[in-house]
């Protein structure tokens, strides 16, 4: 029989690619999004379902119509600095809606819950690779939200088995050039920096060059959104033999600095990279890089596609997009 999995934020950047790769598994993606942040253009490989996470007879009607094996989890406000204006709205649509999902998802028995978690979490590193057990001290709202759902999910993991997949920065596009990243407005570094170079976007603001860091600027551990897609149809599949709650790291295990990136950029792009300085980002830890063992020899993941494979698919698809 073939197997349903339910996507909340499946119009969104990472859940588009998630989408792609579970049909590619042979399973059927229902995307479940409000479009508030997503793209119906973006659900391309099964069906769309509108709706908000935090509206329990919607996800009741659409868990009895279509009758998922597992869900995956990855419907929220993902903006660090928003969170630290609107701390409330994030604590809503982030932390309460989940919950409102983790309850219809153990009243209509899904076998797998998989959530996207985030490197955010980890705070202030203490050590230079961060593993799973390294302690969880968020410095935003937005990262609080992510470690108040996986306490959740702990306290849930009875009647839901789960992992929350904690990724460090998705960046990239699937080759095939008909999905990829459209956040508006954009925030991440990668696109950013490319939308510069190509003189598209404004000049880059490198935010904080006085970081305790090798060049100043702040670090961070870039995974290819189809490498972290991969890992999502693995989870589903590990839960099966899996009860309780666990976690994962899923990053690349090495870092790059904010002028490493904006260097490889213009390398690839073949165009200067137009930047100024500004100051640290309220939230911003100095460094999150991951040890990514865990997820290696747990789900047999690896990631496949480096810093420079990220910026080159990045670029495509930014020369194809969908404009508004
Ligand atoms: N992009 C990253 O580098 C990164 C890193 C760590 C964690 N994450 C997490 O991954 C997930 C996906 O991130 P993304 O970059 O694809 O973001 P995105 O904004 O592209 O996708 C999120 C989707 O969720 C939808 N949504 C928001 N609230 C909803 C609700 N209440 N009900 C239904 N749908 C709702 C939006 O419309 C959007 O399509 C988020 O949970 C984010 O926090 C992302």
């Amino acid at each position: 029989m073939t197997q349903t999995v339910l996507v909340t934020g499946g119009a969104g950047y990472i859940g588009s690619h998630v989408c792609k790769a579970l049909a590619a598994s042979g399973a059927v993606p229902v995307a479940y999004d409000t479009l508030e942040r997503g793209h119906d253009w973006a659900v391309q490989w099964g069906p769309l379902e509108k709706g908000d996470i935090g509206d329990a007879a919607r996800l009741d009607a659409v868990m009895a119509r279509h009758r998922p094996l597992a869900v995956i989890h990855l419907a929220g406000y993902i903006e660090v600095g928003e969170s630290v204006r609107e701390p409330a709205r994030f604590h809503k649509n982030n932390v309460v809606n989940s919950g409102v999902l983790i309850e219809a998802a153990i009243r209509h028995g899904l076998g797998a819950f998989v959530f996207s978690s985030s490197c955010a979490i980890y705070g202030l590193p203490q050590t230079d690779l961060l593993a799973e057990d390294h302690p969880v001290a968020p410095l935003s709202p937005y990262a609080e939200n992510k470690a108040e759902i996986e306490r959740l999910l702990v306290a849930t993991g009875d009647r839901l088995r789960s992992a929350s997949l904690r990724y460090f920065n998705a960046a990239g596009a699937d080759p095939g050039g008909t999905i990829g990243e459209a956040h508006d407005p954009e925030t991440h570094l990668m696109p950013l920096a490319i939308d510069a170079a190509l003189g598209l976007g404004k000049p880059l603001t490198i935010l904080g060059t006085d970081y305790d860091t090798p060049d100043g600027t702040c670090v961070r551990d870039y995974i290819h959104v189809n490498d972290l897609a991969d890992a999502h149809v693995r989870a589903v599949g590990w839960l099966a033999d899996h009860p309780g709650h666990a976690a994962f790291n899923l990053g690349s295990g090495t870092g790059y600095s904010v002028r490493e990136l904006v260097e490889e950029t213009s390398r690839i792009v073949g165009q200067p990279v137009p930047h100024s300085v500004g100051p640290r980002r309220p939230g911003d830890s100095p460094k999150l890089v991951g040890n990514i063992a865990h997820a290696r020899t747990t789900l047999g993941w690896t990631p496949t596609r480096n810093l420079a494979t990220q910026i080159e698919d990045a670029l495509r698809w930014r020369r194809k997009m969908p404009r508004k």
